[in-house]
């Protein structure tokens, strides 16, 4: 069975009033991710593009590029910082574009916000025969660590739609009906800021913005993480995944 749009723990429009949050503190994607994209070198497409973390990468590698999210401010931005790539506001759901137009359709960070059954058809009927959707997450790969337990525990307690296996899905089962070859990959990378970028990060999170009190979250991470990176140096550990499903 195929599932369809999926209850979420915060609001999918909810990126567009905190693009400039987005823009600073997001994790970018490490460059093994892009190699093992599928072949980028015809017509791409992205989905849920945001303010284009990834779009500046897919831009230098791609053959052709087009930019997509529902959000016009964060595709505003992405057209601020990557004026040379074409963009589209458009829902991954409703393509404005030609049947078989792409050689690759792909995103980062947005599949899990997509109705799944209406996504999968409408990537499949965009990308030419053989081609392929490829959709990637970075995870804090910090379980056990306790100042990472903790701002879990805390967020499970204060948002009840929350839980911080909330993207953890059988992808490649969901996307086996329209594209029968799915393929996985997966690296670690770690990355290091301050707790100026940190807290930007946390604020850019659509299930932070549902709390009933930001700010008494973030004042509590902030001492938590004082005292588990008493030099200010946040050391974060992610996995980035990546599923690749080709057409028939
Ligand atoms: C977590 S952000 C990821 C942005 C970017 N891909 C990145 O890696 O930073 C999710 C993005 O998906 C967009 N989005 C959510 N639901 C969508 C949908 N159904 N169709 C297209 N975009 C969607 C949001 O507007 C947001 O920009």
């Amino acid at each position: 069975m195929m599932s369809g749009a999926r209850e979420q723990p915060g609001s999918a429009t909810a990126f567009e009033g905190l693009v400039d949050h987005y823009d600073a503190g997001r994790p970018w994607y490490p460059p093994a991710l892009y190699d093992a994209l599928p072949d980028l070198s015809g017509r791409v497409l992205e989905l849920g593009a945001g303010t284009g973390i990834a779009t500046r990468e897919l831009a230098a590698r791609a053959g052709g590029l087009v930019a997509t999210d529902l959000g016009p401010k964060m595709l505003g931005r992405l057209h601020e910082r990557s004026p040379q790539v074409p963009v589209a506001v458009c829902r991954a759901e409703q393509l404005p574009f030609a049947t078989g137009s792409f050689d690759v359709v792909c995103g980062g960070q947005m599949w899990h916000w997509v109705d799944t059954s209406r996504a999968t058809n409408e990537a499949a009927r965009v990308l030419r025969r053989g081609g392929a959707l490829a959709v990637w997450w970075n995870e804090v790969d910090a379980d056990g660590l306790p100042w990472w337990d903790a701002q879990q525990d805390r967020l499970e307690a204060a948002n009840p739609r929350y839980t911080r296996r909330y993207r953890e899905r059988d992808y490649a089962a969901e996307l086996a009906p329209v594209f029968p070859r799915v393929q996985t990959w997966s690296t670690r990378w770690v990355r290091t800021v301050d707790w100026p970028t940190y807290e930007r990060w946390l604020r850019s999170k659509s299930y932070v913005q549902a709390l009933p009190d930001v700010e008494s979250f973030l004042e509590e991470e902030r001492a938590s993480l004082a005292q588990a990176f008493p030099d200010g140096r946040i050391v974060e550990p992610f996995r980035v995944s990546l599923w690749v499903a080709r057409t028939a």
